[in-house]
C-alpha cells in the first residue's frame, strides 16, 4: 500500500494511526476494544527499528518499529543529509495478540515511496508524546547496472542473551555478528530464516524484542530482508501461526493478502532477489513446539496444527514460477538469487536436506536459471558446485553438479547453493555430524504424527558430488557478496567471502572466497 493510500484511509476512518492491513484486521478490531486511549504524555519510545526494501529497491523503503503500548500519530520524518527533515509519512499500525502469553504487540510501518535512486536519506521515527525521536539513515539502491554494491547474508541468528526460562537458543555471537555485518557497510542483508526461535520460548514477545533490539544498530541503517524459517511458525498466532512474522515485517506484496510477506521479491540493481517459504513444501515437521502445545490454552480445542506443509495450496509455487519466468525474460535482470531456509543439499547428519524442495522448487530453479540460493537451517557453512538436473541413477532427485571448479563458477551451468546457518544458534552442527566420505543426508519421508506429536524425519544418505566446500571447524559466520555489474559485452560477477568466528569471539575473519561469473 502506498503512503498516500494509508493517509487517505486514516482520514476516512478518522482514527489517526489506525490503518490496518488485511491479515490483522480481526485482531486489530479486538485491540481497539480492549486498549485504552493512549496516555500521550507518557508515550513510550519507538523501539525495534528496522528497514525493508519495497519491490523496487532504488525507489521504495519501509521503516518499521514497535512500541510497548499503542501510540498516537506514528510517522516518519524524512530528509536528505544537509537539507533537514521535510516529508512526513504517516505509519500504518499492525497488531496481534500472542496465543501463549495473551500479550498484544503494536507495530508501526511507514512506506516511503518515490525515493531517489542511489541516494542517502536521514529519518526520524516519531509519535505524539514520545520523549524524543529515534533516528536512522539509509541509502537507496543504484539504478540498474549503473554501479556495484555489497550485500550480506546468514540464517539462524537467535538472540544474544537468555530470555525467560532460556528454552530458546542464544549466544553472544548472535550479537557480535550484527557488528561484523555493519562493519562491512552492505547495501542490504538477507536473513535466511529461523530468526529468533520465539516459537520455542516461554516469552516469545520478549524474544522478538531482544532480536530486533539487538539488530537495530544495523537494521535501522540498511534493510534486513528475511525469509521465513520453520521457527517462524508460532502456532496459535493466526490460522497457520504466521501472524507474528507478518505483523512485524512490511515486505513487498505477493498478491495473496493472507500470506503477505511469506514470499516476495525485490529488484536491486540488475539482481532479482526472491524470498520463499519452504515449510510450504518441506516433508519435515519443523514448526512443532512442545512448549506451545503444553501451554497454550485451547490448543487442542481450537485444532491448532504447526505442520503447515501444503498450506498455500500451490499459490506460492504458481507465484514463484511466474516470478522466475518474468525475471528470465527481463532484459534488465542479470542475476536471480533465491533466499530460503531449509536446504536442498547438505552433507551434515543434522536436519538433512528435504526431498520436498527438490520435488517442488528445484525444477523451477533449473528451468528459469536461478544463479544463487542462500539458505540456513543447517547450522554450518557449506556450498555446492553449480547444479542442474538430477544425478544419473538417483532415486532421490540428487542434484547433478555441472562443473568442478570451486573458485570461479559460471552460473549459466547451474545454481550454486550456500548453507549459511551459523548466525548464532547455541547448537552449531558438530564436526562429528560430517561423514569422512562426504555423504549427502536427505529427509525422504516423515513418520507418524499429529498436532500433538512431532513427526520424526526419515533420512537416508546419498552421494554428494555436488559439495564444493564445507567448514567443519568454525561454528559461526556469515557471507558477503560484492556485486560488479561489469561492462557491456563483458562479464558481470559476484565475489563471495565467508567470514567465520569461534564461540564467544567477535572476530569474524575471511575463511573462504569464490567468484560467480557470467556474461551480462
Ligand atoms: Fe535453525
Ligand atoms: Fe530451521
Amino acid at each position: 500500500m502506498t503512503s498516500d493510500k494509508i493517509a487517505r484511509r486514516q482520514v476516512l476512518r478518522g482514527i489517526a494511526g489506525l490503518a490496518v492491513a488485511a491479515p490483522v484486521l480481526r485482531s486489530a478490531r479486538i485491540a481497539s476494544e480492549l486498549v485504552r486511549t493512549p496516555d500521550v504524555a507518557g508515550a513510550p519510545l519507538p523501539e525495534q527499528l528496522h528497514l525493508q526494501f519495497g519491490s523496487d529497491a532504488a525507489h521504495q523503503m519501509a521503516v518499521s518499529w514497535a512500541a510497548p503500548a499503542r501510540v498516537w500519530r506514528p510517522g516518519v520524518r524524512l530528509g536528505k543529509p544537509g537539507y533537514g527533515l521535510g516529508l512526513q509519512v504517516p505509519a500504518q499500525e499492525k497488531v496481534y495478540t500472542d496465543a501463549l502469553t495473551g500479550q498484544m504487540v503494536f507495530t508501526y510501518h511507514a512506506e516511503l515511496p518515490r525515493l531517489d535512486a542511489d541516494t542517502a536519506y536521514y529519518y526520524e521515527v516519531v509519535h505524539e508524546g514520545a520523549p524524543q525521536p529515534v533516528a536512522g539513515s539509509f541509502r537507496t539502491a543504484p539504478e540498474g547496472r549503473s554501479k556495484g554494491f555489497r550485500f550480506t547474508s546468514f540464517g539462524d541468528q537467535t538472540i544474544p542473551a537468555k530470555v525467560g526460562l532460556g528454552f530458546g537458543p542464544y549466544t553472544p555471537n548472535a550479537g557480535y555478528i550484527v557488528d561484523a555485518v555493519e562493519r562491512l557497510d552492505p547495501l542490504f542483508h538477507l536473513l535466511n530464516g529461523d530468526l529468533c526461535y520465539a516459537n520455542v520460548s516461554d516469552l516469545p514477545i520478549d524474544t522478538w524484542s531482544s532480536f530486533f533490539g539487538n539488530n537495530q544498530r544495523s537494521a535501522k541503517n540498511r534493510p534486513w530482508m528475511p525469509a521465513m524459517g520453520n521457527h517462524e511458525t508460532e502456532v496459535g498466532n493466526g490460522p497457520e501461526g504466521f501472524l507474528s512474522y507478518q505483523t512485524r515485517f512490511q515486505l513487498p506484496d505477493n498478491g495473496t493478502p493472507e500470506f503477505h510477506g511469506n514470499w516476495y521479491a525485490f529488484t536491486v540493481g540488475p539482481i532479482r532477489v526472491i524470498s520463499i517459504h519452504n515449510d510450504d513444501v518441506c516433508l519435515q515437521d519443523g514448526g512443532f513446539s512442545a512448549y506451545r502445545r503444553d501451554n497454550i490454552s485451547g490448543y487442542r480445542a481450537k485444532g491448532y496444527d504447526p505442520y503447515v506443509r501444503g498450506y498455500s495450496r500451490g499459490a506460492q509455487k504458481r507465484w514463484l514460477k511466474r516470478t522466475l519466468h518474468d525475471a528470465k525474460h527481463d532484459d534488465g535482470i542479470d542475476w536471480v538469487i533465491v533466499c530460503m531456509h531449509q536446504v536442498a543439499m547438505s552433507t551434515a547428519h543434522y536436519n538433512g536436506a528435504d526431498l520436498g524442495i527438490r520435488q517442488e522448487f528445484l525444477p523451477l530453479f533449473d528451468t528459469y536459471g536461478v544463479d544463487l540460493v542462500v539458505a540456513g537451517h543447517e547450522h554450518h557453512f557449506e556450498r555446492t558446485f553449480p547444479v542442474r538436473g538430477i544425478l544419473r541413477g538417483s532415486s532421490h532427485l540428487t542434484p547433478a553438479p555441472q562443473a568442478t571448479d570451486a573458485s570461479v563458477i559460471d552460473t549459466r551451468k547451474g545454481a550454486v547453493h550456500m548453507i549459511i546457518g551459523g548466525g548464532g544458534h547455541d547448537a552449531p552442527t558438530p564436526g562429528s555430524a560430517f561423514d569422512a566420505k562426504r555423504d549427502g543426508v536427505l529427509i525422504y519421508d516423515v513418520g507418524p504424527g499429529d498436532p500433538h506429536h512431532q513427526r520424526a524425519s526419515k533420512k537416508t544418505t546419498e552421494p554428494a558430488p555436488w559439495s564444493a566446500y564445507r567448514d567443519l571447524q568454525t561454528p559461526y559466520g556469515f557471507a558477503s557478496f560484492d556485486f560488479d555489474p561489469g561492462q557491456p559485452g563483458a562479464d558481470t560477477s559476484i565475489t563471495v567471502t565467508h567470514y567465520g568466528a569461534a564461540l564467544g569471539s567477535p572476530a569474524y575473519t575471511p575463511l573462504d572466497t569464490f567468484t560467480l561469473r557470467k556474461p551480462r
